[in-house]
C-alpha cells in the first residue's frame, strides 16, 4: 500500500461508521486469533475507534498501532475475498511481573458469540508464556473480564507504571473504568523466589 493510500481519510457523508456491515456475511465457526500484521492496522483502527467515539475505549491512531503491532492479536473473517478484522486486542508488558490487556474490541455485529473470550484467552496465554505474574486491565466491561478470571482491584494499589498510559487518556481526571487483575500463582511464586 502506498503512503497516499494510507493518507488520513474522512468518513463519507452518509457514513457514521468505518466498519463493514457483517449482517449478511456467513461467519465461520471456531474463529481463532493470530498475531496481528502491519496490513491489519486499518481494520484494527476502525474497530477500536468505533468504540472510542462512544467513549467506551481509548482511541488508538495508526502510529501507535504500527509501532505496537507485535503486541496485538486479531481475528479476521473473509469478506468478498479479503480478510476483514472483526476483533482485536493487545498485551503490553509493563514491568518485571506485570502485563496489561488493552484495546479489546469485537465488531458490533459479532458480539456475544465467544469471540472476545477467545482473543483474551489467547492474550492471557501470551502473558503466561512471557512469564508475567499478573495481568491487569482497565475496562467498562467488568462482567466480561470477570468471566475470564479477572477480579476488581483497588486502583490505588496498582504500580505507578500503569499511570503512564492512563495519563494519555482524556478521562484521566474523571476515570469511570474498573481496574481488574488476573494472577498466575505459580509465576508469582517464581518472582518471589528470584
Ligand atoms: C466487551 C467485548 C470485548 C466482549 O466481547 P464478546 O465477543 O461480545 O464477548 P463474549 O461473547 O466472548 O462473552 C464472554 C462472556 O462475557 C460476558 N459478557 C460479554 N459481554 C457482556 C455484556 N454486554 N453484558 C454482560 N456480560 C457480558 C458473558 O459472561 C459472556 O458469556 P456468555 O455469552 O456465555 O454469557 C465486546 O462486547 C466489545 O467489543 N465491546 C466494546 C469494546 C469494549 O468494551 N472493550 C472492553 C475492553 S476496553
Amino acid at each position: 500500500m502506498s503512503h497516499f493510500a494510507s493518507a488520513p481519510q474522512k468518513a463519507g457523508p452518509d457514513s457514521t461508521s468505518l466498519l463493514p456491515d457483517l449482517n449478511h456475511v456467513v461467519i465461520p465457526q471456531n474463529l481463532r486469533s493470530r498475531h496481528a500484521r502491519i496490513q491489519d492496522v486499518d481494520g484494527m483502527s476502525a474497530l477500536i475507534n468505533e468504540f472510542a467515539a462512544a467513549r467506551i475505549m481509548l482511541a488508538r491512531g495508526p502510529l501507535y498501532l504500527y509501532q505496537n503491532i507485535q503486541n496485538y492479536r486479531v481475528i479476521t473473517v473473509p469478506v468478498d475475498g479479503e480478510d476483514v478484522v472483526v476483533a482485536c486486542g493487545g498485551l503490553h508488558v509493563l514491568w518485571e511481573d506485570l502485563a496489561e490487556v488493552r484495546s479489546v474490541a469485537v465488531h458490533p455485529d459479532l458480539q456475544r458469540r465467544g469471540i472476545g473470550r477467545s482473543i483474551v484467552l489467547d492474550l492471557i496465554e501470551d502473558a503466561r508464556q512471557l512469564g508475567a505474574a499478573h495481568v491487569f486491565t482497565f475496562t467498562l466491561s467488568p462482567v466480561f473480564f470477570g468471566s475470564l478470571g479477572f477480579a476488581p482491584v483497588d486502583r490505588n494499589t496498582l504500580s505507578p507504571v500503569v499511570w503512564a498510559e492512563c495519563s494519555k487518556c482524556p478521562k484521566f481526571y474523571k476515570c469511570d473504568e474498573v481496574s481488574m487483575m488476573l494472577h498466575f500463582p505459580q509465576q508469582e511464586q517464581n518472582h518471589d523466589q528470584s
